[in-house]
């Protein structure tokens, strides 16, 4: 949009750029400046305008998004016009991504680079390598404790190997996904170093606080995220004397987006991953990003400003760069992250489907599909250009986010329900075969969330100890059940390495004591790769599951109805078990994939007069595109064995 205002500082802030920036032909960075900078402005003049050095500050946001653009590799603009022109790349059924910890699916970059043949072989084309970013020797979150924003960790290798292993994806079609952990450092960080020092302008880069005063009024409103590791949301810096801000862990320092030196250095350090060669950014905990006493702290509308922001100023260096938001929030806060708009994503292009993974696990818990029918028809339609990410585990703990009124809806009482539903994952409920462990307890709220492999929580575990072929049958029946799922509801579908060849629970953590305090290490294997070989053997465990996923992710490449279009109606059966779905292609009329799954451990029945008389299906010669057979149908009821789906095509003949 033309805005005088914008328009004449745009114009101030091209005169006062460095005479090496005003050389070059930055034609596409200059047409996108100028599409991009009313926008600009007016955030930045809406968070940082009250400040004397508004002007320079903005001088020198825009001097960053114009190096890192020189610095863009031709390759990579070239990319950036291509996603351009073809805009909805990423809503197409072709993507299917995995998440792994380079150190624990293959030591290391070098050894991630070798093994992306096997991944190619399931069918995997996106990788989101968890953080490889410099961070302290002891603990450190995973990774999610930054000690350098620029570097590689020297554990997991160097900068060029990860060119190296960039430029490999891009010749296989593989996309890379890289993480930007945007809301704190690590305490070792050069920044909390020199705030550490006395240095008050690093000091501002943080919430640190001389007593507690203001630390007490934020902790009336702010729920604790690791409550029995970490409680509260300060820490005590005896060097500084000071108190600062450490939402998770005491060694994680909140970064301070009030300053806009902060905002500005995140840029530049998001452009940075852009520019080698991150096809999508991973923002973490971007729930957060602003702080405000009387609140909790989490999803304020200023958290969005900042990243609408940073999508509008990296729209002008790396258009073609997505982000995915991280924000494990209430189903009807997710949504706002890919940013309120009509059409497009203003914030985050994707989104993680948090409220779709947990009522996942609900079904499996209950046997039934009351709550996943009733969550999914609570979650509003996501904008047209923008993505779920659809994932079933990942290296976090399972949080039981549903909407409360949804739980009461279906006759179960919210709190007893979630109680409930941590029993059943941790196998104190009686009938239940699932092997988790609780996470992050909260005594004062009796909150709990849920830690443990995707195949243990299935039962595999059980099953495999108590040698049960049938008990092992079903638990491999309820994973495929799960990918199922996240593979046809429209969006990415997010495998998590080693569930596609049935890793177990991992307890060897315990003994290492950096790790021992945090039970999420139990589901963030070491991939055996003996085992992983299995599954090239028939009849093996490794091989039923991966050769299922394999299947799958075949078929839903072929499948344009599984492109995400909003083009999913929810069908409602009266058999609770069952979950149902239709997609329909959104390019040809009638060709329609209609998704049934069993969620109970008897066969269950689907009425298909019923779908047809509503006018949503043709039930002539049905195939299963997944089996690639006629399922059982007893007149006009068709049969779902128990733990089952059917990917249903309604015209296809094969
Ligand atoms: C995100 C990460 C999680 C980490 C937290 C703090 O939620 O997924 O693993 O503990 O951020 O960085």
């Amino acid at each position: 949009m033309y805005e005088q205002v914008s328009h004449s500082l745009l114009n101030r802030i091209l005169d006062e750029l460095k005479p090496h920036i005003r050389k070059r032909d930055l034609r596409h960075f200059y047409t996108r400046l100028g599409a991009n900078f009313y926008a600009i402005h007016s955030l930045f003049h809406h968070l940082y305008g009250k400040r004397d050095d508004f002007v320079s500050q903005m001088v020198r946001l825009v001097e960053v998004m114009a190096t890192q653009y020189i610095a863009r590799d031709a390759e990579l603009k070239e990319l950036d016009i291509a996603r351009e022109q073809n805009h909805n790349w990423f809503l197409d059924q072709e993507w299917v991504g995995m998440a792994l910890y380079a150190d624990g699916f293959s030591d290391n970059l070098e050894g991630l680079r070798s093994r992306l043949g096997y991944l190619q072989e399931l069918g995997v084309n996106m990788l989101h390598v968890m953080p490889i970013l410099e961070c302290p020797k002891g603990a450190s979150d995973g990774g999610y404790a930054v000690s350098d924003f620029r570097n590689v960790d020297a554990r997991i290798g160097t900068l060029d190997q990860l060119s190296e292993l960039g430029r490999a994806m891009r010749q296989r079609n593989m996309l890379l996904t890289l993480d930007v952990v945007v809301n704190h450092t690590s305490n070792e960080h050069e920044w909390a170093t020199q705030a550490r020092a006395g240095n008050t302008r690093y000091q501002d880069y943080y919430y640190i606080f001389d007593n507690r005063d203001v630390p007490d009024m934020f902790e009336e409103t702010m729920p604790e995220i690791f409550p029995e590791t970490s409680p509260g949301n300060f820490t005590y810096d005896a060097s500084m004397q000071k108190w600062v801000m450490t939402v998770f862990n005491h060694y994680q320092w909140d970064l301070n987006y009030n300053n806009p030196a902060v905002f500005i250095e995140m840029l530049d350090i998001i452009l940075f991953w852009a520019n080698r060669g991150a096809d999508i950014v991973r923002l973490d905990a971007v729930a957060f990003l602003w702080k405000k006493i009387g609140t909790t702290c989490q999803n304020e509308r200023e958290a969005h400003l900042i990243l609408q922001l940073m999508k509008d100023c990296s729209q002008v260096t790396a258009p073609g760069v997505l982000f995915i938001a991280e924000a494990i929030v209430a189903p009807v806060e997710i949504i706002k992250y890919f940013g309120e708009d009509a059409i497009i994503a203003k914030e985050c292009e994707i989104a993680y489907n948090a409220t779709f993974m947990a009522l996942l696990w609900e079904a499996v818990a209950t046997k039934n599909a009351k709550l996943l029918n009733q969550g999914t028809r609570s979650l509003p339609d996501k904008l047209d250009r923008a993505t779920w990410l659809n994932y079933v585990r990942c290296h976090d703990d399972i949080g039981l986010g549903f909407d409360d009124n949804d739980i009461a809806s279906c006759n179960y009482q919210p709190l007893a329900h979630r109680r409930f539903l941590v029993d059943y994952f941790t196998g104190a409920y009686d009938n239940s075969h699932a092997r988790g462990q609780p996470f992050g307890r909260n005594e004062k709220t009796g909150d709990a969330r849920i830690s443990g492999s995707l195949a243990s929580l299935a039962g595999l575990e059980y099953a495999l100890e108590k040698n049960d072929p049938q008990a092992i049958d079903h638990s491999i029946d309820v994973i495929l059940l799960l990918h199922s799922m996240i593979m046809s509801f429209g969006g990415i579908p997010l495998l998590y390495y080693g569930d596609e060849i049935g890793t177990l629970n991992d307890d060897t953590y315990q003994f290492d004591e950096t790790k021992a305090h945090d039970n999420r290490w139990m589901h963030r294997p070491r991939i055996d790769w003996d085992k992983a070989e299995r599954h090239r053997r028939h009849g093996t465990v490794e091989q039923r599951i991966f050769d299922g996923l394999k299947r799958m992710i075949a078929v839903r490449k072929s499948t344009p109805a599984f492109a995400d279009y909003n083009n999913r109606s929810l069908i409602e059966t009266g058999n609770p078990h069952l979950f149902v779905f239709m997609r329909s292609n959104p390019f040809l009329q009638n060709d329609n994939v209609l998704v049934v799954a069993n969620f109970d451990g008897s066969p269950q029945a689907l009425t298909l007069s019923d779908l047809s008389n509503r006018g949503h299906f043709e039930f002539g010669q049905l195939r299963d595109l997944y089996s690639g057979e006629a399922p059982r149908q007893f007149k006009d009821q068709l049969v779902i064995p128990p733990y089952r789906f059917y990917w249903l095509s309604d015209t296809r003949l094969y």
